[in-house]
């Protein structure tokens, strides 16, 4: 069974053949219309559910079409109207949706709701966001920066804000696709100690800078998030903001990176927040190419779940 639960618990191999099969299914797409289905049709007859616990545009959007593309069905569930969000167990949910479809994709708040979800499938489970970590999300930004600049490996990756979920996945990506990492960002809302050291035990650096113009020296890569996730209650919100106004990605902060950086947000962005419209329109930015691949990353992640 190959879920894909996470970047750090896929093999590195498995991560490298999925961004190619990536590239190679863009590519082969050619920019025909959405609509159009791809040539090879591997998810032809396959039943694919999506369950939302959080909102979503991107994720839902792009797995959709994703699957529509591949000749497979979908069906889209919000965790309010399942009998999930009324007492069943995970378990029991797994077992009986495992039944119907061949394929799940769980975007939920507790990791342990998607692992309980892994366990009792029979199907392959993707996980399409937690309170902990965005594996997807890395994947389309991996093969963004590759598309752009060609290998990621021994580039230094920045990431600029709150050390999030999105933030713990790029960490886990720094370990797996041999990228260095800094975070900058105020110490109560450093990034997850154990995707640190997981990241230092695959020998590249991961590493903590305070001051963000002196972070984002010599970045490849620039990323920022938003400040306040769906997981947090929205009383954190001013807090938040006072606490990282400092570390908002604007035109003067990009000048301090390297000359032919790149910026991503994994978006929504909430714009003069964490991030100018100035950048997120501007030189550096690449977000609605990191957007696009969301869905060719995707479609790639699924083929391999279901050996297709
Ligand atoms: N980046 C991302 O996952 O966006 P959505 O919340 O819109 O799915
Ligand atoms: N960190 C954000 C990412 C949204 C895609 C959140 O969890 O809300």
């Amino acid at each position: 069974m190959k879920h894909f639960l996470d970047i750090h618990t896929t093999g590195k191999a498995d991560l490298r053949s999925i961004i190619d099969q990536a590239l190679a299914m863009k590519t082969a797409r050619n920019g025909r219309p959405k609509g159009m289905p791809d040539d090879e049709q591997p998810l032809a007859g396959r039943m694919v559910a999506l369950i939302f616990e959080k909102p979503s545009t991107r994720t839902r959007v792009s797995f959709d079409v994703g699957v529509r593309q591949m000749g497979g069905s979908t069906m889209v569930l919000s965790g309010s109207e399942m009998q999930l969000g009324h007492g069943e167990t995970i378990a029991d949910t797994a077992r009986v949706l495992s039944r119907y479809v061949d394929l799940i994709m769980i975007r939920t708040f507790e990791e342990a709701t998607l692992l309980e979800m892994a366990e009792y499938a029979s199907v392959p489970v993707i996980n399409g966001l937690t309170n902990r970590t965005h594996p997807c999300q890395i994947m389309a930004d991996v093969m963004t920066f590759e598309e752009h600049r060609g290998p990621i490996a021994g580039r230094k990756v920045v990431w600029v804000g709150d050390g999030n979920n999105v933030c713990a996945s790029v960490i886990h990506g720094a370990g797996q696709f041999g990228y260095d990492f800094t975070f900058s960002g105020p110490p109560p809302l450093d990034p997850d100690p154990e995707a640190l050291d997981f990241a230092r035990a695959q020998g590249v650096r991961a590493e903590i800078v305070r001051d963000p113009a002196q972070a984002v020296e010599g970045a490849d890569l620039v990323i920022a998030d938003t400040w306040v996730s769906m997981h947090d209650p929205q009383s954190a919100k001013e807090r938040r903001h006072n606490q990282l106004r400092g570390y908002q990605v604007n035109e003067a902060l990009m000048a301090k990176a390297k000359p032919d950086s790149l910026f991503m947000h994994c978006l929504p962005a909430h714009r003069e927040d964490e991030v100018t419209s100035a950048v997120m329109d501007g030189p550096h930015s690449v977000i609605w190419d990191e957007a696009e691949n969301r869905l060719h990353a995707q479609k790639a992640v699924m083929r391999w779940c279901l050996g297709v």
